[in-house]
């Protein structure tokens, strides 16, 4: 599938992983919007899509279904990034589901009502809830009981019933623990490479909540836009995928390699007790992506975090340093 010309919708698109698809999309010639209401993505996450290639922004929200319809006219094919994250689902259940549930509803019917030819959406490893066999593959029961979770499992039967009912081709993507520039790196937002980093340049020991053997699966955030890329171009339509690393990092590990990474050897991670509720195990299985999609990872952990650390060094410095931890 040729992209040069065509007319590619991303919701969230000034988000992490929605611009990285938008920088994908540029490259390939397509006529992009963005559709993001900003609650947590920024514009300069697509400076550099803007100056090369042919990108709309509409500021609007997947909760507005006539801004949504507008936009969608016209529209060949559609990635479906925007949705609120973890800790706010947890926070405010009920928006959880006017956001992730309604708003993926309302982006599914327009979607039909445009005659977009496929969608490619985000869902989580959130679904699986905690594993009872690792890797974890597609084939695993949905464990979860987040908040966050359940609207991740609503929306893949939502994409399904659309598909049954109007035919409307998707793949959907559950993705493990991606990371990668454009980060928020401020308090109420920041994930757990943040966090550590965020002491590490203020000279303190990154902090571990719980002894460090929970498990991450990292995936760099342009394998995971490349992976979306490769999901819209497949023949596959009404399957689900694992965007996986496909190897555990312990948080451990991660803070001596973040650690290293900076030359801050001299600092050991301390350890906090603490009861955060959330999963305390990812390892996702990659098998299935390969062999369907033909999508592997690139990027090791190592090289992403050198990266995010890179990029991480301009942009603390474009904004505001952070002071709380
Ligand atoms: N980052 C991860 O590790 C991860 C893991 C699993 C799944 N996901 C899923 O991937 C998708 C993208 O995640 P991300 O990490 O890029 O998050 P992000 O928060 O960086 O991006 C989401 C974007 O959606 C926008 N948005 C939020 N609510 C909106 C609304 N009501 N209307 C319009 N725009 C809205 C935000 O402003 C933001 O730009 C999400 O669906 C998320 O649940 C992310």
């Amino acid at each position: 599938m040729d992209l040069y010309g065509s007319k590619v919708l991303v919701t969230g698109g000034a988000g992490l992983i929605g611009s990285h698809i938008v920088d994908e999309l540029v490259k390939e010639g397509a006529l992009v919007t963005v559709y993001d209401n900003f609650i947590r993505g920024q514009r300069d996450h697509l400076e550099w899509a803007c100056a090369n290639g042919v990108v709309k922004i509409v500021e609007g929200d997947i909760c507005d279904t006539g801004s949504l319809q507008e936009s969608m006219q016209g529209v060949d094919y559609v990635f479906h990034q925007a949705a609120m994250w973890l800790r706010l689902c947890e926070a405010e259940p009920r928006r959880a589901i006017e956001v992730n549930i309604i708003g993926t509803f309302n982006v599914l019917e327009s979607c039909v009502e445009a005659g977009v030819k496929k969608i490619v959406a985000a869902s989580s490893s959130s679904v699986y809830g905690d594993g009872s066999y690792f890797p974890t593959d597609e084939g695993h029961p949905f464990n979860n009981d987040l908040f966050y979770g359940a609207t991740k499992v609503a929306d893949e039967q939502l994409m399904r019933s659309f598909y049954k009912k109007y035919g409307l081709a998707f793949v959907c993507l559950r993705y493990l623990n991606v990371y990668g520039p454009r980060q928020p790196f401020q308090a109420a937002y920041m994930d757990v490479i943040m966090h550590f980093l965020n002491r590490i340049d203020t000279g303190e020991p990154p902090v571990i909540h719980g002894d460090g053997s929970q498990t991450v699966d990292l995936v760099f955030v342009e394998d995971v836009a490349r992976a979306n890329l490769m999901a819209l171009k497949s023949e596959i339509t009404n399957d689900f995928f694992n965007v996986a690393g496909g190897a555990e990092t312990t948080l451990k590990e991660l803070a001596q390699m973040l650690l290293d990474l900076k030359g801050r050897k001299d600092l050991q991670p301390a350890y906090e007790t603490r009861d955060t509720k959330l999963v305390s195990r990812r390892f996702g299985c990659p098998q299935k992506a390969k062999d369907l999609l033909g999508f592997e990872v690139s990027i090791p952990p190592r090289e992403g975090l050198e990266r995010v650390i890179e990029w991480r060094e301009h942009a603390v410095t474009d904004q505001v340093k952070p002071s709380v931890i």
